[in-house]
């Protein structure tokens, strides 16, 4: 049965711990023991991070910018680990098998993807694989998952902008705590050679920048005809109208509402125009109090 209500989607792991489905709680073991590739690449993230963007730049440099091979699906080419648990329990859990070995089965290298925290990942990741972790600033990713949660029906949210920001703040939203897994990737970025930590708004303001430093932590060389392609293929314009990644077959599918995109605006400093500056001042005190200690620093407009 469909869930009832947003809350009751949700479950938390112990007080104060990590919020999903409680379908992913009867298998947050089976993801932990999930079997890792050494030469697998796990593009990890808080959602409405740029993970999509990254995901498409990661699959690309590592085969080679096999334009051709990037017009099928981005979800297949680059499964979601965990996506299988974030839906209502299915009757017949003879779909989720199947998605699962198709996870287990891709051919390498596999691009994976997951917004699971790393401590809830095989202790492997960034170990004997390579894990590239995108941020985005905390204002642009709430405005950003609000859309998002009016987009996805089995979301069942319909608050607005201002108590979705306090839910935000308050954990109560699938993925939290926000801030949680941001730092433990930050700090592992710092000592461990294959884990990549890239900001969202990097990104946007150095594409070019921010391919060559992907391309060079995976090994790979580009010229300056695929340089140049693989920026003009990235850009939101062009990403935007690309069915493979766009994610519009959501619409299709049924799983989206019809108004509203996934690849929505693609902007920094959106937040300004949807927040009151109260709003803006709590979430600036409630970063404060999140980043006391980290050396960390979000940029929310370019
Ligand atoms: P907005 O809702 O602010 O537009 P994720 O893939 O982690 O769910 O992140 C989705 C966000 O990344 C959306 O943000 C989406 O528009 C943005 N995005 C996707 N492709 C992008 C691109 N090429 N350039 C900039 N932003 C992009």
């Amino acid at each position: 049965k469909d869930f009832p209500s947003y809350d009751e989607g949700l479950v938390r792991g112990e007080p104060g711990g990590f919020v999903l489905t409680p379908h992913y709680g009867e298998n947050a073991e089976e993801l932990y023991n999930f079997h890792i590739r050494p030469d697998d690449i796990w593009v990890l993230s808080f959602p409405k991070s740029g993970t999509t963007w990254t995901q498409e730049l990661v699959w690309l440099i590592a085969n080679d910018c096999d334009f051709e091979g990037a017009q099928k699906k981005l979800n297949d080419r680059s499964p979601f680990l965990e996506f299988p648990y974030l839906l209502p329990r299915p009757q017949d859990l003879s779909t989720v098998e199947t998605q699962m070995k198709y996870r287990e089965n891709l051919a390498s290298p596999r691009i994976m993807k997951s917004h699971l925290p790393l401590d809830l990942l095989s202790p492997e990741l960034g170990k004997t694989c390579k894990v590239v972790y995108v941020a985005r600033n905390p204002k642009d990713v709430i405005v950003s998952y609000y859309y998002h949660h009016r987009l996805i029906k089995f979301h069942y949210f319909d608050g607005d902008l201002e108590s979705f920001a306090h839910r935000f703040m308050q954990d109560q939203v699938f993925y939290s705590p926000y801030f949680g897994q941001i730092l433990s990737a930050w700090e592992r970025a710092k000592t461990e050679e294959n884990v990549l930590f890239l900001f969202y708004e990097d990104l946007k303001k150095d594409l070019r920048g921010g391919i060559e430093k992907v391309a060079k932590f995976l090994g790979k060389s580009l010229s300056e005809d695929q340089l140049e392609k693989l920026v003009q293929h990235l850009t939101f314009e062009n990403l935007s109208k690309n069915s493979a990644v766009n994610k519009e077959d959501g619409k299709t599918s049924g799983s989206f509402h019809e108004d509203g995109n996934f690849m929505r605006k693609g902007e920094t400093g959106d937040w300004e125009k949807h927040f009151s500056p109260e709003l803006s001042r709590k979430i600036d005190e409630w970063t404060e109090l999140n980043l006391r200690g980290s050396d960390i620093i979000f940029v929310d407009k370019i």
